[in-house]
C-alpha cells in the first residue's frame, strides 16, 4: 500500500469556537455530574498558514488524498470518526473538548474503532504528559533530569531533597502554558506562593523542579525503532532576554508575537557543539524517545548546562508542525523539504500497521 494513493483524514479538535455549538454541547451536559473546573486551554492564535493546511497542501502534494476531520468534543463527532474511511488519520488533536487531559483518550478511541493514525499511542501520550511520570522513568534508564518534587494540594508525591533556584510548573501542561516570569523562584515563600497559583489557576499538580542553567536544545526525531533517527539539534536563543528576566521558554517566549520576549529570542540550527556533545545530545534524545514509546515522530526538549552535562527536560510526543517551528526547521536541515517531512511521517505509520514485523508491536509501541 506504500506508495499508493492514500486518502488521508486530518484529524483536529476544536473547542468553544462557535457559540452555537457551545450552547449545544453545555444544553445536552446539564444532566451529567458536575464537570470538574475547566481546564484553560490557550487557543494559539495563528493568522498565517495553520499547521494542518500547511499538512494538507503537502498531502495533496505528495499524491494523496486529503481531507479534513473535526472533532468538537461532541459525542456526535465521535461517532462520525466511527465511520471514517480514510486509510489514515494524520493526528492533530491536542485535547477533547479543550481538556488536554484527554489527548491519550482520543487516540486509545481510534485504537478500538481499529483505525491507523500517525504520532504516538495512549500509553506514551499519558507517559509524556505526565511529566513526573516521565521523569521517574527516565531514571530508571538512567537519562538526567532534573531533581524535582511533586505535589498537589498539600499531598506530596515525590520529593527529592532539592536545591534553589527551582522552576514551578504544572505536571501536566504543554505549549508553556502557566511557564512565566514568575515560574523561577529563589524561595520558600515564591514558591509556596507558585505551587499555590498552579493548582489554583490550571487545576494541576505542580512540578518542582530544579532550575538548570545552560542552553536550551531541542532534538526532533523521525522514525521507529532501532531505524529512529535523530535530527539536526535546534537552539532557542534565550540569551536576549532582559537581565532578571530568566531565560526559560515562557508561554510570551512561544507564543506572544507582540512581546518584547518573543520578539528577542529565535530557534535556529545549534551552533558550536563539539563532536562529543553532539553525540551526548543525540544519545539522550534517542534514550528518552524510546523510554517513553514515542513513535514516529517526537521532539525531545533539553538543557545543556555549562559543564556539558545534557538533561531532559521533557518529551514531547506529536509535536508540533508548523513550518516555522523546531520540528520541521530540524527536518529541512537534514535535507527533507515540508512535503517529504509530511510523507516520512505517513510512510512511518504505515508501515508499523502493514509491516507484518510490526503489527503486534504496533499496538505496544
Ligand atoms: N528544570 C528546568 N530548568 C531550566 N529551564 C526549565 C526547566 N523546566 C522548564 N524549563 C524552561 O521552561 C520551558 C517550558 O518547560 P517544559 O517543561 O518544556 O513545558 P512545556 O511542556 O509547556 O513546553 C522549557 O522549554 C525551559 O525553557
Ligand atoms: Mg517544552
Amino acid at each position: 500500500m506504500i506508495g499508493a494513493k492514500l486518502k488521508i483524514a486530518l484529524l483536529y479538535d476544536v473547542w468553544n469556537e462557535d457559540p452555537v455549538a457551545a450552547a449545544e454541547k453545555a444544553a445536552e451536559k446539564e444532566e451529567a455530574a458536575p464537570a470538574r473546573k475547566p481546564r484553560k486551554k490557550v487557543k494559539k492564535v495563528k493568522k498565517e498558514k495553520t499547521d494542518r493546511e500547511e499538512i494538507f497542501e503537502a498531502i495533496q502534494k505528495l499524491g494523496h488524498e486529503p481531507s479534513y476531520f473535526e472533532l468538537d468534543g461532541r459525542p456526535q463527532s465521535l461517532h462520525s470518526l466511527s465511520r471514517c474511511d480514510a486509510d489514515l488519520l494524520f493526528n492533530l488533536t491536542e485535547s477533547f473538548d479543550g481538556d488536554d487531559t484527554k489527548e491519550m483518550n482520543v487516540v486509545a478511541y481510534v485504537d478500538l474503532l481499529g483505525l491507523r493514525y500517525t504520532g504516538a499511542g495512549p500509553h506514551s501520550i499519558f507517559m509524556s504528559q505526565d511529566k513526573a511520570v516521565a521523569k521517574k522513568i527516565f531514571a530508571f534508564h538512567n537519562i538526567k533530569t532534573p531533581f524535582f518534587a511533586a505535589s498537589y494540594r498539600g499531598r506530596i508525591e515525590h520529593a527529592h531533597d532539592i536545591s534553589f533556584p527551582l522552576i514551578v510548573k504544572p505536571a501536566w501542561e504543554d505549549g508553556s502554558i502557566g511557564i512565566d516570569a514568575g515560574s523561577v523562584v529563589k524561595n520558600v515563600k515564591e514558591m509556596m506562593e507558585r505551587v499555590e497559583y498552579i493548582q489554583d489557576e490550571f487545576d494541576s499538580p505542580a512540578l518542582i523542579e530544579e532550575y538548570i542553567e545552560g542552553r536550551e536544545i531541542y532534538a526532533g526525531i523521525l522514525g521507529n525503532y532501532e531505524r529512529a533517527r535523530v535530527l539536526p539539534m535546534v537552539e532557542l536563543d534565550l540569551s536576549r532576554l532582559p537581565e532578571g528576566t530568566p531565560k526559560i521558554a515562557s508561554y510570551d517566549v512561544k507564543f506572544e508575537k507582540n512581546t518584547e520576549a518573543y520578539k528577542l529570542t529565535k530557534s535556529q540550527i545549534a551552533e558550536n557543539l563539539d563532536e562529543e556533545t553532539m553525540k551526548r545530545l543525540s544519545d539522550t534524545a534517542l534514550a528518552a524517545y524510546r523510554a517513553l514509546k514515542l513513535r514516529d515522530y517526537g521532539r525531545i526538549d533539553m538543557r545543556l548546562a555549562p559543564n556539558g552535562d545534557v538533561y531532559v527536560i521533557e518529551a514531547n510526543p506529536n509535536p508540533w508542525l508548523a513550518s516555522r517551528q523546531e520540528f520541521a526547521m530540524a527536518a529541512k536541515a537534514s535535507g527533507l523539504s515540508y512535503p517529504e517531512m509530511i510523507g516520512t511521517i505517513i510512510d512511518l505509520a504505515m508501515s508499523r500497521y502493514l509491516n507484518a514485523d510490526f503489527t503486534n508491536a504496533a499496538a505496544m509501541h
